[in-house]
């Protein structure tokens, strides 16, 4: 049984008094429970848009996405944010916390919306969560006051509070140095490796990419399972083949490196 799995997904957009653009195509993905998997992709390469829908928060204009082997888009919009809230947390690169509230309101946030035992104990669950994250002496801490890497920790404390069973992350060391970078993805790792959770990391750092178990790379909207992502990019004439339909803006000219190894 999967945990997520995409087949022939393609999403289209429409953008005002433009012709239609194909941000994916022909995505296929499957996610097995406890698995870990990178996916790295340049800048407007579609990674953002991918994310979006292994998050369940957009549906594909065409193919299937299913959680748990049942279509999404059967799910009424409703059951498809209860789904997401308990099963997935998300870890972005702007940490997104709310200002004037504390480290513990931050990560207590989620929990707002559990019932019974765990509404009435989310304090509690909360602090042991920043405990593990740590940061058990900051409960009290505004973000303004803590260190980036400080306040991406709050983040993910905040986005694993509720057990979820994917942990999404999308360039979650964007923002952070190298060291603070590293320190957060072992962190990541080690309360998936505790919950059994799996992770699908997306980066433009083949570094942290090389930490999943499985590398996929992203190229205009074209997802292909490489080997290691720490190796050189796809060729041009690679691309031409794979891409048959002009697939987003982004015709920035390929580094010379990459034609280099054609
Ligand atoms: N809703 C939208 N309308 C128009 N263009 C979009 C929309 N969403 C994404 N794009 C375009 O699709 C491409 C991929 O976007 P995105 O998924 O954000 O890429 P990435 O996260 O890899 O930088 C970009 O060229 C972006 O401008
Ligand atoms: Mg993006």
């Amino acid at each position: 049984m999967s945990l997520l799995a995409l087949r022939e997904v393609t999403r289209t957009v429409i953008p005002q008094d433009q012709p239609a653009l194909t941000i994916l195509s022909g995505v296929e993905l499957t996610i097995e429970p406890g698995d870990h998997v990178s996916i790295v992709g340049r800048s407007g390469s579609g990674k953002s848009t991918l994310l979006n829908l292994l998050g369940l928060l957009d549906l594909p204009t065409s193919g299937e996405i299913t959680f748990d082997d049942r279509p999404v888009k059967t799910l009424s919009s409703a059951r498809r944010d209860r789904l997401r809230g308990a099963a997935i947390g998300f870890v972005f690169q702007q940490f997104n916390l709310l200002p004037g509230r504390t480290a513990l309101e931050n990560v207590t946030m989620p929990l707002l919306y559990a019932t019974g035992r765990t509404f009435w104990r989310r304090k509690k669950i909360a602090a042991e969560m920043l405990e593990l994250v740590g940061l058990g002496h900051r409960l009290n801490s505004m973000p303004d006051r803590l260190s980036g890497g400080e306040q991406q920790r709050v983040a993910i404390a905040r986005s694993l509070v509720r057990g979820p069973r994917l942990i999404l992350a999308d360039e979650p060391t964007g923002a952070l140095d190298l060291d603070t970078g590293q320190s957060v993805m072992e962190l990541i790792d080690d309360v998936a490796a505790r919950t059994g959770a799996a992770q699908v990391v997306i980066t433009h750092d083949p570094m942290i990419a090389r930490r999943a178990r499985r590398h996929f790379r992203l190229d205009r909207g074209v997802l292909t399972p490489v080997d290691d992502p720490t190796l050189e990019p796809l060729t041009r004439r690679h691309r031409r083949e794979t891409v048959p339909v002009a697939v987003a803006d982004d015709d920035a000219p390929i580094d010379a490196r990459a034609d280099g190894h054609a």
